[in-house]
């Protein structure tokens, strides 16, 4: 079934069916407030953290699916008809219905019995709300008399207690309404100062606050009473459900278009002047009220959507590619910056998988999401990073997550992951090959934010590496801890009761259980760490990184390699796991990508035979899977892995994260056709023309894809926040296009399919502009033998630094590899 199509000129994918097999969801707003929205205008939204500051309600995991949202009701004041002009909730058949999926914007289109309706859903840059611009116009030849109403659900702020507490809640609500103005003001008397305000631009024929009276009694949002009638109640939320709508009349002249604007904020107040007389309980609303008169002026929504839209052409502006390949192409210029964005904003919180109560910034991934973010708005990942860093320990150790709102590491989700501190070197170091900015290395950062605990930024990297080299086991890699990246593998945990928290649980003592993945993860963070002392002179630390390195790569060849591939990792009991001596669970994905990625056997040959094992045993048409053969019974001495079903998630999905790694392996062997193809196999765009199959978005990367164990092998789950998106990016700009901001200047090694005569980009680093010909002559696979800047011939395939504002002319000739 076809379900839309991308319109690359306008950058966005327009959905044709409302239909479509999972909620097809984009992002409003990039900076503090943020919106989750589906291609039927369903989702909510919350001011900078998803679990304590959310302003709208969303019912996860409900029937049917995506229910709540900020939904508009046309009614035919002639026929009492009524509907939704996104489909949902009413579900009226529409006579059209499109939704663009645009950058940061969402507009739905519907036309349903002579009325066409377009609604445009955004956030102004560097504003705290949203804005609805619903244009209504009567296509019939004869006058239309349209009743219009908003709706949205107010969360009462802090969404984990206000999806439990019902004894307090019920009784909590209350609002003000003044003029067009509905404000949400649950515990603003008490020890809350912001309250939400959804405005309309038009004066009112109504209004109503209560759910329950807007609803009528046991009715749902498809069949709301007062649409129903045509008239609201003009209640006034008391305890119970708070919720938002207006009733604007329109009456419309054959062929006539009306605009009505709504605005949904977040507002602040200074603590005193919270109230307005001051003895009142009445929310002060001399702050906010030019805001609103602001927003609901048309041509200030029009210049903010301009501003949008210039905003996301300058981010898109860093890297622009031309390739032989038009799924390629789409992905790198348009949506998978866009999700890169996404993940540095929210992490894993909240989607449309993610509830935002859970979970809040992960540490690893987070440092993860800088790799494709750093290139957008290097400050903010600058920023992002001394953040991150003061939630990490004093050991080296970090805080598995962290609070957005408060910014101190989350105690409930706890510590002992054994790879989460050498990510951060990972961010680190993408930050400063992308700016060249070595002062940050010199900022002072705390430990778990104590104050009077500060040191450089560098020292904390050092304590990184310090962290793994403290915590060796008996074959000298890596003590696993918790869990390595593999968050699933809890070789210290032995659960034996349902219901406990494999990331939590207490963790048995004694064990010596190691990880053959965080050892080559660990080479290649020293390795970075080290390029990074050199640049800062510290001959010293550079040697002895080196070192450690070397060693580490010693005990991953002598005591990390099965025969055809790298282990996965030793037990609790100094078992192997991932061995082909294992009943289930023999070759794992993870340490095979980054083993490669360290260089380890690139020279012997392993390395070639660890990526053939990989094709051979973990490749499939959807990508590469994660472990094989996926386990069948629970493992106790495994942990959470075993727990899924065989072919889902960690055990044994095509888990989307690791399949870059597998690419960049590749590359690093020059295996440009192997590379690529498993570029396209997990490509959104690429598999938009098996929508049935991969249900999720087309135009965003998903954490996994059912594995060939599982009946629904092939499709996709927990679109949008995954590593997915930064990895991939990673993968296809800096290894298989090869263009690769080193700390000395801008490599450029692009390990390409056999096919391809070359390609063509620009890349914006440092304030100049690279602009760059790949070309490569017809059967010739290799890599860049001949490189001309500006004219120049250069040696090898590092093209220097140029002055801030220059355009420099790049031409790379690739040449058969002399060995392969
Ligand atoms: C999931 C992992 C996730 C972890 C942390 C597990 O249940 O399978 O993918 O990393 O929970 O929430
Ligand atoms: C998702 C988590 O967010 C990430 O941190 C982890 O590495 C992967 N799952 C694999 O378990």
């Amino acid at each position: 079934m076809d379900y839309g199509y991308f319109d690359d000129d306008a950058k966005e994918y327009v959905i044709t069916r409302p239909d479509t097999p999972l909620p097809w969801i984009n992002y409003l707003g990039t900076e503090d407030y943020f919106g989750l929205i589906s291609n039927t205008a369903g989702g909510c939204s919350f001011y900078r953290d998803p679990r304590l500051r959310r302003l709208t309600r969303y019912r996860y995991n409900n029937v049917p699916f995506d229910v709540g949202g900020r939904y508009i009701y046309l009614r035919d004041d002639q026929d009492g008809d009524y509907w939704s002009p996104s489909w949902q909730p009413v579900r009226r058949p529409l006579e059209s219905y499109e939704c663009h999926q645009g950058l940061s914007y969402t507009t739905i289109k519907a036309a349903h019995n002579g009325i066409h309706a377009e609604t445009m859903y955004f956030v102004p840059p560097g504003e705290t709300l949203e804005v609805w611009r619903v244009q209504v116009r009567n296509d019939r030849d004869v006058r239309a008399d349209i009743s219009l109403f908003s709706s949205i659900e107010f969360c009462l702020w802090d969404a984990q207690d206000d999806a439990t507490n019902f004894q307090r809640n019920f009784s909590t609500g209350e609002v003000e309404v003044l003029d067009s103005v509905i404000y949400h003001k649950t515990e603003y008397r008490e020890r809350r100062n912001h309250f939400a305000y959804f405005a309309c631009s038009e004066l009112l024929a109504g209004f109503d606050t209560q759910r329950d009276t807007f609803l009528g009694p046991y009715r749902g949002w498809d069949a709301p009473e007062a649409v129903e009638r045509g008239e609201c109640f003009n209640s006034v939320a008391h305890g119970w459900a708070p919720i938002g709508s207006h009733h604007v009349r329109l009456s419309l002249e054959p062929h006539e278009t009306r605009q009505v604007i709504f605005v949904l904020g977040y507002a602040e107040n200074p603590l005193d002047a919270k109230f307005d007389p001051p003895q009142s309980e009445i929310i002060n609303k001399s702050l906010v009220q030019p805001v609103i008169e602001r927003w609901t002026d048309p041509s200030n929504v029009d210049a903010a959507l301009a501003v949008l839209r210039s905003t996301w052409d300058k981010y898109l502006s860093v890297l622009r590619v031309s390739t032989p390949d038009e799924d390629t192409n789409r992905m790198v210029n348009i949506w998978n910056p866009y999700q890169c964005m996404t993940t540095f904003n929210l992490s894993r919180s909240m989607s449309s998988f993610e509830s935002g109560i859970g979970r809040g910034m992960g540490f690893r991934d987070s440092s993860q999401d800088i790799l494709g973010f750093a290139s957008m708005i290097p400050s903010r990942a600058r920023q992002r990073l001394l953040d991150l860093a003061a939630t990490q320990l004093a050991t080296g150790g970090a805080n598995h997550q962290y609070q957005p709102l408060t910014k101190r590491g989350n105690a409930q989700i706890g510590s002992g992951f054994n790879d989460d501190p050498l990510w951060l070197i990972f961010a680190v170091s993408a930050y400063l090959k992308e700016t060249g900015d070595l002062g940050l290395l010199g900022e002072l950062v705390p430990y778990d934010n104590v104050e009077g605990s500060e040191t450089s930024l560098y020292e904390h990297l050092g304590r990184c590496v310090r962290y793994t080299l403290e915590r060796l086991g008996p074959h000298g890699l890596p003590l696993i801890g918790r869990a390595d990246w593999n968050d699933c593998l809890n070789l210290n945990c032995f659960s034996e009761n349902s219901g406990e928290s494999f990331q939590t649980t207490e963790n048995k003592e004694g064990g010596v259980a190691e990880s053959v993945f965080i050892a080559g993860q660990f080479v290649v963070a020293s390795r970075e760490l080290e390029q990074i002392a050199r640049a800062l002179a510290k001959l010293d630390d550079a040697t002895t990184l080196e070192s450690n390195a070397r060693r580490m790569v010693e005990a991953i060849e002598r005591d990390g390699w099965d025969g055809d591939w790298f282990l996965r990792a030793y037990d609790y009991f100094g078992k192997v796991v991932g061995s082909r001596s294992n009943e289930e669970g023999q070759i794992f994905a993870e340490p095979q990508g980054m083993c490669v990625m360290a260089g380890v056997g690139v020279m012997d040959g392993r390395a070639a035979r660890a990526m053939t094992s990989v094709r051979d045993l973990l490749g499939t048409e959807h990508g590469v899977m994660l472990v094989q053969p996926a386990f069948t019974r629970y493992h106790l001495e495994l942990g959470e892995i075993s727990t899924y079903p065989p072919g889902y998630k960690e055990n044994g999905s095509i888990f989307c994260h690791v399949n870059p790694w597998i690419m960049i392996g590749e590359t690093m062997l020059g295996h440009g056709d192997a590379a690529f193809e498993y570029y396209q196999r997990t490509n959104p765009s690429a598999r938009a023309v098996i929508s049935d199959v991969h249900r999720c978005e087309p135009y965003v990367y998903a954490q996994t894809i059912a594995g060939r164990d599982a009946p629904s092998f092939g499709e996709a789950k927990n679109s949008w926040l995954t590593g997915s998106a930064s990895w991939h990016f990673v993968a296809i700009s800096q290894w298989i296009l090869g263009i690769r901001p080193e700390l000395n200047g801008l490599r450029i090694d692009p390990v390409l399919p056999e096919s391809w005569p070359g390609f063509s980009a620009t890349r914006q680093w440092r304030g100049a502009t690279y602009e760059i010909v790949v070309r490569q002559p017809l059967g010739v696979t290799g890599r860049v033998g001949r490189l001309v800047v500006d004219g120049k011939p250069v040696e090898g395939n590092l093209v220097p630094e140029a002055p801030a504002g220059s355009v420099v002319r790049v031409e790379a000739e690739v040449e058969p590899a002399s060995s392969d």
